[in-house]
């Protein structure tokens, strides 16, 4: 006599191989779906008994049942046996065990298919609450900085040459402003997440009297899907969860890789915080930025698991396929990685401090008022081309003599152009260069405040 441990274990004349049961079971990765497993079982049964379709008796059993469950896995007493393949089938099994005949009429009208896509939609439901937390986390400690620092002028880079000044507020903000997009990236998903697959069975639905509104608005889903077909096989939002993942770990690479440079000798912009920081084995004085280099260097992970879900799902026929269990893997890991990344990178930016003394040091190298010259010129009336080319000839003088915009003597200005008047130092100098920004959205003192202001309003509701 064969056992007949598994549900679906009488149509097979075999037991399965020691080898399969190792490859096809996914306890060890899907094991923490458990409570969203149990949430979604509780809803099913309550359901199925306001349909008839079990007795009060049974349904408060099975309660009880799976409460019991969940309470021995969240004390470590519950024993995963990966014959089961996988959470949804240990679960059952040991509601079977635990209170009987009841137990074997949980899956009724229900497909592990309907089932796992209830599940992840429920994990995520959560999870997309934790990332936009841990993002804002992180937005929470940019904007702090600049409101402490925001004031030092840093010299910005285009082409990683230096090109205008802005303040240290500006820049910061500018992370909070991506950081922002991704935010608003989960929080639409969350949209096309909180749908309800359940009752879609394992293809084509059901020919029982299942309420699945009910069901949703159990487990507080607004909606439910339209097509069992679909419901069954869709994964675009797990995708979707892994780009939005994806775009955030590239976001915190740039900073990540901004900030190396920042903190080296060369640069000297920024101290980080020793706690922060790593030492080495061989070289004394070294004070390493591993720490975000870890944050760039895991980014290559998000992107790995972004092409690992999106290629397992390409090709595959309608409808369910088992490739589909492999894109916990692919989330569960980006998930973690994000938590880990954005939980760091909060801390580093809380623990990071400006040189004020060192950017100031050599703030007027490399023309950062170059443009602010040319923009003088326009406001004398010189077309904009010619100004251009007026302020490039300066520069190559100035470049050649070794002095700045703001040395020149007013002759020289004047032999370039004699519209150039001895008002024109008001406008030389990365600090005036600041002040004068009148643009919203520029880089200077004014129009900080303004972001500040919105970031306090915007980052109170979170
Ligand atoms: N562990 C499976 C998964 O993650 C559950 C669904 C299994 N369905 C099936 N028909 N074998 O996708």
């Amino acid at each position: 006599m064969k056992k007949q441990e598994k549900s679906w274990q009488s149509r097979m004349a075999q037991e399965q191989d020691e080898l399969a049961v190792d490859f096809v079971e996914s306890i060890s990765v899907d094991h923490r779906l458990y409570k969203y497993d149990i949430a979604g079982s509780i809803a099913h049964a309550q359901m199925l008994s306001e349909q008839k379709l079990l007795s009060k008796e049974e349904f408060q059993q099975i309660r009880q049942g799976l409460t019991e469950i969940a309470e021995a896995i969240d004390e470590g007493r519950f024993k995963f046996d990966k014959k089961y393949e996988d959470i949804h089938m240990v679960i059952e099994a040991a509601l079977i065990q635990k209170i009987g005949e009841a137990g074997k009429k949980l899956h009724t009208g229900r497909s592990r298919n309907d089932q796992v896509a209830l599940d992840m939609r429920l994990w995520m439901r959560d999870q997309i609450h934790f990332m936009v937390g841990w993002i804002a986390g992180l937005q929470k400690a940019l904007v702090t900085l600049a409101q402490k620092q925001g004031q030092t002028i840093l010299p910005g880079y285009t082409h990683m040459q230096r090109a205008q000044p802005v303040l240290a507020g500006h820049y910061l903000l500018a992370f909070a402003e991506q950081l922002q997009r991704d935010k608003e990236r989960f929080v639409d998903l969350a949209d096309r997440v909180n749908i309800c697959p359940l009752g879609s069975g394992a293809i084509a639905g059901s020919s029982l009297p299942l309420n699945r509104r009910r069901t949703a608005e159990l487990l507080g889903f607004p909606a439910i899907t339209r097509n069992s077909i679909d419901s069954i096989s869709d994964r675009d939002f797990c995708a979707e969860f892994v780009f939005a993942a994806a775009m955030t770990a590239m976001h915190l690479s740039r900073l990540a890789e901004d900030w190396i440079l920042y903190a080296s000798q060369e640069f000297g912009f920024i101290r980080i915080g020793d706690a922060f920081c790593t030492g080495s084995s061989m070289m004394p004085q070294k004070k390493n930025p591993d720490l975000l280099e870890l944050i760039r260097g895991k980014c290559g992970q998000l992107y790995g698991n972004l092409v690992a879900l999106l290629t397992m799902l390409k090709g595959q026929p309608l409808a369910y396929n088992r490739d589909m269990q492999e894109d916990k893997k692919q989330l569960f890991d980006a998930a973690d990685t994000m938590e880990a990344s954005l939980r760091m990178a909060a801390a580093i930016v809380e623990h990071t401090q400006f040189n004020p003394g060192r950017i100031e040091r050599d703030l007027e190298d490399g023309f950062l008022d170059a443009t602010a010259l040319a923009e003088y010129l326009v406001r004398k009336g010189i077309p904009f081309r010619q100004a251009h080319q007026m302020v490039g000839t300066l520069v190559s003088e100035c470049e050649r003599e070794d002095f700045t915009l703001s040395e020149t003597p007013l002759e020289q200005f004047r032999k370039v152009c004699d519209k150039i008047d001895k008002d024109v130092y008001d406008h030389l100098g990365a600090e005036k260069v600041v002040a004068a920004y009148a643009v919203e959205g520029s880089a200077g003192v004014k129009q900080l405040q303004e972001q500040l202001a919105f970031w306090q309003r915007e980052l109170k509701q979170d």
